[in-house]
Formats: C-alpha cells, structure tokens, sequence
C-alpha cells in the first residue's frame, strides 16, 4: 500500500483516536532497541517522533535498521503496552505494529547523534548544518520561523500592506555599514552593491503611490559579526505614506499582539517609551534591558572636590556615574578586580568600588576620601548595609557605556533577569546627528532620509549636533528589534541635512540623484521601520543567537562551514568579469 503524500500522516499527528487503523508513515531511524524477539523503534520526522513495534516474523527486518536509516512503514495503530505510555510526545500513548517496512535510503553512521542535548562543537555542526537540522529542537525553530513569517504576512496584508520586492543588484544604500559588491560583466570595473536595506526603493514605492508597503527582506552587510549579527540577514521591512510616529508604534504594536502569543508571551500594549537620554542615563544603553534594576546613579557632584584626584579629573572633563549592587558587598577582591575586565573593552580605565558592611566602608579610595568621604558616595548613590556601589569616571561615551555592560553582566552573573518576563518598550527622540571623533565630522545617527524633529530644523544651520531625530527603535527584552523613522519629504530640508553631514551637492546628486529627482514630482509625506526577523524569532524561540533561527548562517568569521564559501574562483571567471588574480600584499 502507498498513501498519497499528502494523506500520510506525520508522526506527530498519530495518537489514541487513530487506534486500530492502518496507516502508511515514513522518516528517519532515531534509534533501535532489541528486546530479544521484540524491536522497538522509534520514527522521527519533522513533527516528531513514533514508537514503531516489529514483532513476530518482522523481527529480522526491524534487527537491520540503524541510526537515521530513511524508511517507510505499514502497519496498524494500537496501544502501548500498560506503563509504556510517555506523555511527554504527542504520540505517545500508541505504537504501530509493523507490518510492512521499505528500507528507501540506509545511512552511514552520522559524525554526531541527532539529539537536542548533543554535545558537539558548532562546527561541526554547521559543516553538517542539515544533520543539525533535523534535531528536533533546531526543527522546531525553523516551524517557529515559518509560522511567524506567515502570520506577518496575514497581518500586514489585513492592514492593507502590499508586498513588493525590490532589488538585490543595486547600488550603494545609505545604513553606513561595508557594502559587498560585486562585478560587472558587461560594464567592466563598475559595481553592483548588495542592499543594506531596502531603505530608498520603499522611500520610492511611496512616490509611486503604492501608500503601504511590506517586505520580508534580504540585507547585507559587511560588518564584525556578534550573536546578534549575521552579514546576511532578514528585515520585516514596512514604509507608508501619510503616516506620524504614532501610527507606526500601533502598527508594530499591533503586530506584536498577533506574533507573540505563538510562543505564549502577550505583549502589553501601549509599549513604554523612553527617550534616548533616558536610557542612556538610566541604563547605560540605547536598548535597554528594563526587566532588572541596577539603574546607575549620578556621581558628578559628589566627585567634584572629593579630594581623590582621579574622580575630580573626571568629573571636571567628563562624567562620574556608578550603579549599586545589592548585597554586592560580599564580593571577592578577585571578583570586584574581573568587574574592570567587563569596562576596559569600551574604554574606561577601570571600576572603583565603595562597600559597606558591619565592619565598616572600604574603597580603594579610603585613603583620600576617608571614612566620611566613602560613606557619602555610598549615601548618595542610596547603597546600604552589604551592598556594592561600582563607579566610573571619563568621557561621557565610555562611562554611559562601560556601566551598561556592566550592568548586563552583573544582571546575568547575579540571575537578576526574572525567568518568564518579557518587556517590550520604545526608544525615542534619538539625536539626529553623530559626531564622529575620528573623521571629524557629523555621521546620521538613523541615515540621512530621517527627519528632524520640526522645533529643530533650525537649529540644523546654527547648532546641528543639538538636533533631535523623528526616530525611534522597538526593543525587546535588551534587544534591538527594529528601527525606522519618518522620513524627510522636502527636498529644502533634505539638502540641509546633507549639508551639516557635509555631504555636497555634487555627492549627494551622484550618490542618491534618482531619488531626489523623484522627490520633485509629488512626493507624500512617509515614514516606515525595519524589524530584525532573526532576532525576533531568536528571542520567540528563547535563543542566544540568531544562528540557531537562521537555516544556514555564516560562523563568526564569516564563512560557510558546509559549502566552504567563500571559495577562490577560476582564472576564467575572473578574466571575464575584468578582474585581476590578487597579487600578493
Ligand atoms: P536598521 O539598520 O536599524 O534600520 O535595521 C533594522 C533592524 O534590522 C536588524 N539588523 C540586523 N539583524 C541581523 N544582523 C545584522 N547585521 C543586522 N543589522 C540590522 C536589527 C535592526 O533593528 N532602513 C532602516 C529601517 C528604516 O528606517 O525603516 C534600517 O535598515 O533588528
């Protein structure tokens, strides 16, 4: 007997209503037990698994099989012997007494077994990435991925989004990450860039009058990878016309109540918002991680004239600020010295600590502040009895910075984090400008399409880097989901923009000519935001990487382990595209 494809059942599907029929399953071996006149095996597809029973004369056929054989079975449903019923499976109170087996593909032994709590290095496990797959945990990921993507797509369609695709040729798009190019053929020595983001050609879908616009997206970008970071990843990319901030907060809101109750979390709506001052004092990060507390503290007036040189240097040319750690006073010395290890990445010199407990206040600083001197920093920081107050002093960046990292670790080090809560919330008012140190001049903070608060267009002739940003970011749990922000749609202001990123007239015709020549024929006003699909199905699937989201993702090196890409190509191909073979530096 062969059912239809489409009329077999998954193993998963199978339970106590179906005892007694017969029934056609296939799958992979996922392990064999003999039991001396008895086999049992258990059927693993993508819904599952299925305790199959070869008694009887089948007995011989079901002793051949072997890890991740691919079979095909007949036989009838029946009940699981008494106490042999595990209800941890969805099938797990049936079997199927095997009656007919095709053995369609006999496996070798796999280089790792395929089980969730497998014990084997990354690496290989991307180099066999579809092994890797079919371990259920992986497997459901991938469903997760799936029904969010689908139930986007209903989403936005019932909100009268229209799904477009836009090129993948293309040229340079304005993110401000490292483009990848690749050569031209016919047009030797020029380029195609790989889009950024879509960021232009829905600011142009609005031109045309398409009025809402939605994409599951493909971007690129050449930067370092993290956890969170892939070179090539996926946008749920949104823009529409006629619309204010607040429109797209309730439309990614709303979006939010549909995605999230898959994974059983319920989003509460109106997300909080906070200003990007806000969370940078109170948090020490533009995405910050509300579900703990360890708000840091402003230490600036008590440094001033304390009498320990470092703090009062720092509080004259920067800033001082701390955050305390409850009960933290217990804390080794070897333990508060690795506490500067977490700093020193993002440029502080270290952390100084003050504790206090019932024999008294410690620092390092004891000697110069003295007695009164340490109890008033841990006073006005609000430490009491056993706890830890941790400060940092410099440039504003680094000391906003540093204590954001730590405060995340000492959140996850110290379970700070509460199992099971999830909260969502709206960065906003985000400068529209960055001034950058090292080139000496003002970098988009979003990229240059967005517009400037309307009290501040201004100041964008007289104090641009005081200008305010109608942007904003949705962040999750510490994560950054998405950004966008309403858009410039005056071609006066847009030039204005440019000019204070000291991008000219000339450049900005060369770099985005097409699209403010279509701002000259009716453009409405518009705006839009992008969410990260890795990064919202990672944290749906309670992940730390978006490697395990994503069915086939680069290392942090930026390779594929399974098809070895990237790879050296032939003279040929080289010659043919107007290349030369890289000379040795
Ligand atoms: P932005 O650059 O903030 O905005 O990107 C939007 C969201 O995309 C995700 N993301 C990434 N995910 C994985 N790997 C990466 N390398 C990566 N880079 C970004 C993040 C981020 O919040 N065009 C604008 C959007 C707009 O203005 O509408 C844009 O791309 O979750």
């Amino acid at each position: 007997m062969t059912t239809s494809a489409w009329e077999r059942p998954w193993c998963a599907s199978l339970g106590r209503d179906n005892l007694g029929q017969r029934v056609e399953v296939v799958g992979w071996v996922r392990r064999r037990r003999d039991l001396g006149g008895l086999v049992f095996v258990d059927l693993r597809d993508r819904s599952g698994f299925l305790q199959l029973v070869f008694e009887d004369a089948m007995v011989a056929e079901g002793e051949q099989l072997s890890a991740e054989d691919v079979v095909r079975v007949n036989g009838t449903v029946r009940d699981r012997a008494e106490g042999q019923a595990n209800l941890e499976l969805a099938s797990g109170e049936i079997e199927i007494k095997v009656e007919e087996l095709e053995v369609l593909n006999s496996a070798e032994t796999p280089p790792f077994v395929i089980e969730d709590r497998v014990n084997v290095s990354e690496e290989l496990r991307l180099t066999h990435r579809y092994l890797d797959l079919r371990r259920p945990e992986m497997t459901s990921n991938l469903v997760l991925r799936h029904q969010v993507v689908a139930e986007i797509r209903r989403y936005f369609d019932e909100m009268g989004f229209i799904d477009i695709e836009t090129p993948i040729l293309t040229r340079s798009t304005p993110e401000g990450a490292r483009d990848f190019l690749v050569p031209s053929r016919i047009h030797k020595g020029s380029f195609y860039a790989l889009p950024q983001s879509p960021q232009l050609f829905k600011q142009l879908l609005q031109v045309a009058g398409c009025g809402r616009y939605m994409q599951i997206s493909r971007c690129f970008r050449d930067e370092d990878l993290r956890a969170d970071r892939q070179p090539e990843f996926t946008q749920v990319d949104v823009e529409a016309s006629f619309v204010c901030e607040e429109d797209i907060f309730t439309l990614i809101e709303g979006l939010c109540a549909r995605i999230f109750p898959l994974v059983g979390i319920d989003p509460q709506a109106p997300f909080p918002r906070l200003s990007y001052r806000e969370a940078m004092e109170r948090f020490g990060s533009d995405r910050p991680d509300t579900r703990f507390g360890l708000e840091l503290v402003e230490l600036g007036g008590l440094a001033e004239g304390c009498g320990f040189k470092i703090l009062e240097q720092a509080a004259a040319e920067g800033r001082v600020k701390g955050l305390v750690l409850p009960g933290g006073a217990a804390l080794s010395r070897k333990q508060l010295d690795g506490l500067s290890e977490i700093v020193r990445p993002h440029g502080a010199a270290g952390v100084l600590w003050f504790k206090r407990t019932p024999d008294g206040v410690a620092s390092p600083a004891k000697k110069a502040l003295g007695d009164d001197g340490v109890r008033g920093f841990l006073d006005g920081a609000g430490a009491g009895e056993e706890d830890l107050l941790l400060a940092v002093g410099g440039v504003e960046t680094v000391v906003l910075g540093a204590l954001g990292a730590l405060r995340l670790h000492l959140g996850r080090e110290y379970g700070l984090i509460p199992e099971g809560r999830h909260d969502f919330l709206w960065v906003t008012d985000f400068p529209l400008l960055e001034w950058s140190e090292d080139d000496q001049r003002f970098f988009a903070m979003h990229h240059p399409f967005t517009s400037p608060r309307t009290e501040d267009e201004t100041l964008l002739d007289s104090d641009p880097g005081a200008a305010y940003a109608r942007a904003y970011d949705v962040v999750m749990d510490g994560v950054e989901l998405g950004g966008g922000s309403i858009r410039i749609h005056d071609p006066e202001l847009q030039t204005k923009v440019f000019a204070a990123l000291g991008i000219d007239e000339a450049e900005a015709q060369s770099r985005f000519g097409f699209l403010l020549e279509a701002f000259r024929y009716g453009v409405p006003p518009h705006g839009g935001i992008a969410l990260g699909l890795d990064r919202l199905v990672m944290l749906m699937a309670g992940r730390d990487s978006i490697r395990d989201v994503i069915a086939f993702p680069k290392t942090t090196s930026v390779t594929c382990l399974m098809t070895k890409a990237p790879s050296p190509v032939d003279s040929r191909q080289l010659v043919e595209l107007g290349l030369k073979e890289r000379v040795e530096d």
